[in-house]
């Protein structure tokens, strides 16, 4: 192997994220708020809550003010006549709340009472048994809306507790946005992310995050595609919507799925920039899912798609001048985004993509020449709707094409070799989204065994070798809650509380953290390891750490010994670091009772000079670095 002369450029953005709002995946997962349904908008204005103790005289009626405030236009209007007996409303949570003893809860909520009333509020948590494990009181003062809040502290941990609201005294009280958020939210910014999800993230180093999705971007119809303006500004502004993945699987059906957007596009871009990750948008291009309604905007209708490109760019980069620019500062970022790719359409097909994708192109080239648009081929990477669209934007001379596997492991396997053959003078690859199915696609019964992580380690050498043309990869879905799933696999499950990667997350986060700057060429009888016995590998250089990085997954049921010689000009530490992920069960997996069954461990490997030993056992990913020393 030939360290001195590196075969091409690995973009600093090869290794990255996926995000999408499925699975539970924003609200009720990595968006910490506990309360489900805070303002009474999911299609049944009461789903998520309870009413306790409810008499003739007394209960909870929700009013509609949406000639005043569509975006948020419904609140519950609370009256009290009868004070001696108990009243209230119960918040059942996301399948519960995760509520940890000795942490501080931030309550808050939007009230009004025009009148004086002796109505006060008594908030209490509640483990799943009904046992109080921590309370505040609340007094309204009359007049209108006004943010109330009230901190304390739980006294016992608990996976599945409710909030219970206490309503005590007699009068009218109209409440909206009720809302929980413990205090340890991810770089403790006050109703912010969940803290152990984002530090898997962070743990990864992704080079990109894409978001919001996915489908989600695309809508069951146009009406409920992905629009960033209403997910920004502040949050009882950002117009709670149904979640599409809510009834997108019969055997998954998920009716408490909505889109609160406390997530939305500034905390994106805020993620993004807090992993040190290149934030990459993807919208919608006028097409409604194809796999759904497949709606779409007439071509003469399409102006206010692409007016939310070009606005969203403005967002993300425009100064505090520009009316979008200005929203941004306003949110609390003066510093543009810097913006550099922005996606066209998720899984679209056919001529009518075509069509509207080079609308797009157009209208954004002429105002940001410098923004690179991501396009795609469609949901599978073959077949004739892929080829026409590889075709065509080939013709087009596209820049970033996205390509989706959701294969079986053998997929995986035999297309190591897929971009060997791609056109180094044509577009770049976006391997957007991929996933071994060990069963079949939208399979329930799919699981992240360790077999489909081995079979996407040795596909990834392949996009590691062909990094000249593959410059962004990221694995599909990503997060999943292990009670509000609606999607398997996933990269990383978790509860209310805890949270765990999957063999597959680790090798991503193998691949991420050896990156390398530089593709080196390690070759075999002068060819490259892509499948000869089971055998797949890539190489190489990373030139700030001076280091060599070996890639190789054993995926046969032998062990194989293999010397590699590696020519440098420099002298080498003898002292090697490998960290190796195996399991010796192909199906075995990490899961709630066993988080940490597949996982990577480190150790030494000794290298005779220029030469490496390597004993690989069956069933296993290993990642060898090796330090150049200065000297020669
Ligand atoms: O990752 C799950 C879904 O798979 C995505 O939303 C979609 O783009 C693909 O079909």
């Amino acid at each position: 192997m030939k360290v001195d002369q590196p075969t091409a450029i690995i973009q600093p953005t090869m290794w990255g994220i996926f995000f999408e709002d499925i699975n539970f995946a924003a609200d009720g997962g990595i968006y910490a708020e506990l309360v489900k349904n805070r303002s009474f908008e999911f299609t049944q204005p009461l789903m998520g809550w309870k009413i306790l103790k409810k008499d003739a005289t007394e209960g909870v009626l929700i009013l509609n003010r949406g000639e005043t405030n569509a975006a948020n236009p419904r609140f519950a209007r609370i009256t009290r006549t009868n004070s001696d007996e108990k009243f209230g409303l119960e918040n059942e949570g996301f399948r519960g709340m995760g509520i940890k003893k000795g942490m501080t809860y931030h309550f808050s909520i939007l009230a009004r009472h025009m009148e004086s009333t002796s109505l006060t509020m008594r908030i209490e948590l509640v483990s799943s048994n009904g046992g109080p494990i921590g309370t505040a009181s609340l007094k309204t003062e009359a007049g209108d809306w006004k943010r109330y809040t009230a901190d304390f502290t739980a006294t016992a941990t608990e996976p599945k507790a409710k909030l219970n609201l206490w309503f005590e005294g007699k009068g009218t009280l109209d409440l909206d946005m009720i809302s929980l958020f413990p205090d340890d939210t991810w770089k403790n910014r006050p109703e912010g992310l969940r803290a152990d999800l984002v530090q898997l993230l962070a743990d990864m180093k992704p080079g990109f995050i894409r978001f919001p999705g996915g489908c989600i971007v695309e809508g069951y119809e146009l009406a409920t595609r992905y629009q960033w303006k209403n997910t920004v500004g502040p949050v009882e502004n950002r117009k709670t919507m149904i979640n599409r993945w809510n009834t997108e699987f019969k055997h998954r059906l998920t009716p408490d799925y909505f889109q609160s957007f406390g997530l939305g596009f500034f905390e994106y871009f805020q993620l993004a920039e807090d992993l040190g990750a290149e934030p990459l948008p993807i919208l919608s291009c006028g097409m409604a899912c194809q796999f759904n309604s497949a709606e779409v905007a007439p071509m003469d209708q399409l102006e206010p798609y692409i007016q939310d490109a070009l606005d969203l760019i403005e967002f993300a980069n425009g100064s505090a001048d520009s009316k979008w620019g200005k929203i941004r500062v306003q949110m609390g970022h003066p510093a543009p985004f810097n913006l550099k790719m922005v996606g066209v359409g998720n899984e679209q097909w056919g001529a009518q993509y075509i069509e509207r994708y080079q609308a797009f192109v157009k209208r954004i080239k002429e105002k940001y020449p410098d923004i690179k648009i991501v396009t795609g081929t469609g949901p599978s990477p073959d077949g004739k709707f892929f080829d026409y669209a590889s075709k065509e934007l080939t013709r087009l001379h596209a820049e970033i094409v996205d390509e989706h596997y959701y294969a079986k492991p053998e997929w995986f396997l035999q297309n190591a070799t897929r971009y060997d053959s791609y056109d180094r003078h044509s577009y770049k690859i976006f391997a957007g989204e991929y996933a071994a199915q060990s069963k079949s696609t939208v399979n329930p019964d799919n699981r992240n065994t360790w077999k489909c992580a081995m079979a996407e380690a040795a596909f990834m050498t392949g996009l590691e070798r062909n990094a000249e043309v593959v410059s962004l990869c990221s694995y599909a879905p990503l997060f999943a809650h292990v009670d509000g799933w609606q999607w398997t696999p996933d990269l990383i499950w978790f509860d209310n509380l805890k949270s765990f990667g999957t063999a597959n997350y680790y090798v991503q986060k193998l691949f991420s953290n050896n990156k390398g700057t530089q593709v080196l060429s390690m070759l075999l009888d002068g060819k490259p390891l892509t499948g000869q016995g089971g055998l797949y590998a890539s190489a190489a250089f990373d030139q700030n750490k001076k280091e060599i990085i070996l890639k190789l997954v054993n995926a046969s049921d032998q062990v194989k010994n293999q010397k590699v010689l590696l020519e440098s000009k420099k002298r080498l530490n003898p002292k090697a670091v490998l960290s190796i992920l195996k399991s010796d069960n192909p199906e075995a997996f990490n899961s709630q009772e066993q988080p940490r069954l597949i996982i990577p461990v480190e150790q030494e490997l000794k290298l005779n000079g220029k030469t490496i030993d390597l004993v690989l056992a069956p069933g296993t990913f290993s990642v060898i670095r090796i330090t150049q020393l200065k000297y020669p």
